[in-house]
């Protein structure tokens, strides 16, 4: 397996990996503004194989998760943790001292690892993502990196 960042025409593959796994994924247009943007996009492979993907945004000492994801048929084989851990290793080297994300309140896999990876809860944005007709809170979490 190996990490490498996305480049445009990538975004097929991972706009496939994106739909297997969401409920509500990233859009063709969220990839493009990053890849045009100041985040960093990684790709993790396996003989050409894209597996999963991961987005950081890093400045002022912060790095905030923006998107991490494992193809459908590729969870619970420790690869969102493999992902997590270089998104965490990167951002240290692009010199955060802390992450933070925002996850679903009802995302418990994710949930799961975030907390399993000494992720603390510290705050609540009410009604934050759409749910079906309704909307649904988001958790903030950060911890240091480091
Ligand atoms: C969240 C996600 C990236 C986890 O990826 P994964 O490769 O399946 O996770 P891993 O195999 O590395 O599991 C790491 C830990 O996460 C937790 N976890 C993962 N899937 C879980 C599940 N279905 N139920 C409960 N806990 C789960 C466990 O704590 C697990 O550790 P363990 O295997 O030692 O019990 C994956 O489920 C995914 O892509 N989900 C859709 C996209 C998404 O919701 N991204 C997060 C947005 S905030």
């Amino acid at each position: 397996m190996k990490f490498r960042k996305m480049l445009v025409s990538d975004l097929g593959s991972v706009l496939t990996v994106e739909r297997s796994a969401y409920s509500h994924p990233w859009t063709e247009g969220n990839f493009r503004d990053s890849l045009e943007g100041n985040d960093e996009v990684w790709l993790l492979e396996s003989n050409d194989k894209l597996l999963g993907h991961g987005v950081i945004s890093v400045a002022v000492g912060e790095a905030h998760l923006l998107n991490i994801c494992v193809a459908n048929h590729s969870q619970r084989q420790g690869l969102g943790r493999y992902i997590l851990h270089h998104l965490l290793t990167r951002s240290e080297l692009l010199g955060a001292g802390i992450m933070f994300l925002e996850v679903r309140e009802s995302n418990s896999p994710a949930l799961a690892l975030y907390q399993s990876e000494r992720f603390e809860q510290i705050g609540v944005r009410k009604n934050y993502y759409p749910l079906g007709s309704e909307r649904e809170n988001a958790l903030v979490m950060s911890r240091p990196i480091g």
